[in-house]
């Protein structure tokens, strides 16, 4: 298989072709997801929690990001690395650029940064000198402080208005991608039919252009945490660690992952 570009991305969503994506921190288990179809693998700084133990993501150090970006970049042929930029990395346009080199040069293909607002401007420095971006919208981790917890967003009329524009802004920012997390199901499917970039969803409902998941909660590890709604533990019914990322690629590309019970109203 052709390795996947960023103007696949968009190509996928016209045709009608749902993308999946997983997270992968490491050269062993990114070589199993790479093989078994997932279209995008994400070092999410989420290894803040499930790799180092910490109880959000604000720990995680660019150095961190860049050393388990080149731990996967060295293992996969096909799928499009995303490495997140962590807390306070896109404070300014020119630490995210700095950032984002590095991660690029580590073998990344694309940065994703949390927000809007005055992200929007560093989205614009960025995609300017060829670094291709995703962005993170509705439920963003490195906000957990002001948000009191993870918490769904854009339940109330305003806070969803707030995201259908935020959606709007960084498409015209210019970034590839947009991730939803934690957005009410019919919210991110509107925000998905207007959208000119395709949309990857966690807990957001199916109707995203694509979902993505913790790969730790796809093989149903204890996080020591609530288990939030949307995770589902493919091991069960895969039977091994390919099979359950065959079996999670499967139900993505028809549709039947997430399911209602999987998803906010
Ligand atoms: O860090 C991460 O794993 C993420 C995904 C949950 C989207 O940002
Ligand atoms: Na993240």
């Amino acid at each position: 298989d052709k390795p996947i570009t960023v103007p696949d991305l968009l190509a996928a969503r016209s045709a009608g072709r749902r993308l999946t994506m997983l997270t992968a921190y490491d050269a062993g288990f990114a070589r199993v997801l790479d093989a078994n179809g997932v279209d995008l693998l994400l070092v999410g700084d989420s290894l803040g929690m499930v790799v180092q133990g910490h109880g959000s993501t604000l720990p995680v150090t660019v150095d961190d990001m860049v050393y388990h970006t080149a731990c996967v970049a060295r293992a996969i042929r096909r799928a499009l690395l995303v490495a997140d930029l962590p807390f306070q990395a896109d404070a300014t346009p020119e630490r995210a650029l700095d950032a984002s080199t590095r991660l690029l040069q580590a073998g990344a293909g694309m940065v994703k940064l949390e927000g809007a607002g005055p992200k929007l401007e560093v989205i614009r420095f960025l995609v300017e000198r060829e670094i291709p971006v995703c962005a993170h919208l509705g439920l963003t981790p490195q906000a957990v402080l002001r948000m009191g917890g993870f918490k769904v967003q854009g339940r109330e009329a305003a806070a969803a208005e707030r995201l259908r524009e935020e959606a709007r802004q960084v498409a015209e920012a210019g970034v590839a991608l947009i991730v939803l997390e934690g957005v009410p199901a019919p919210l991110a499917a509107t925000i998905t039919a207007a959208s000119a970039v395709p949309t990857i969803g966690i807990g957001a409902g199916a109707d995203c252009d694509g979902q993505v998941l913790v790969l730790h909660d796809l093989l149903g590890l204890d996080s020591g945490h609530r288990r939030p709604r949307f995770v589902k533990d493919f091991l069960a019914e895969g039977g091994s660690v390919a099979g359950a990322v065959q079996a999670y690629v499967a139900a993505v590309r028809e549709g039947s992952f997430p399911g209602a019970e999987h998803s906010y109203k």
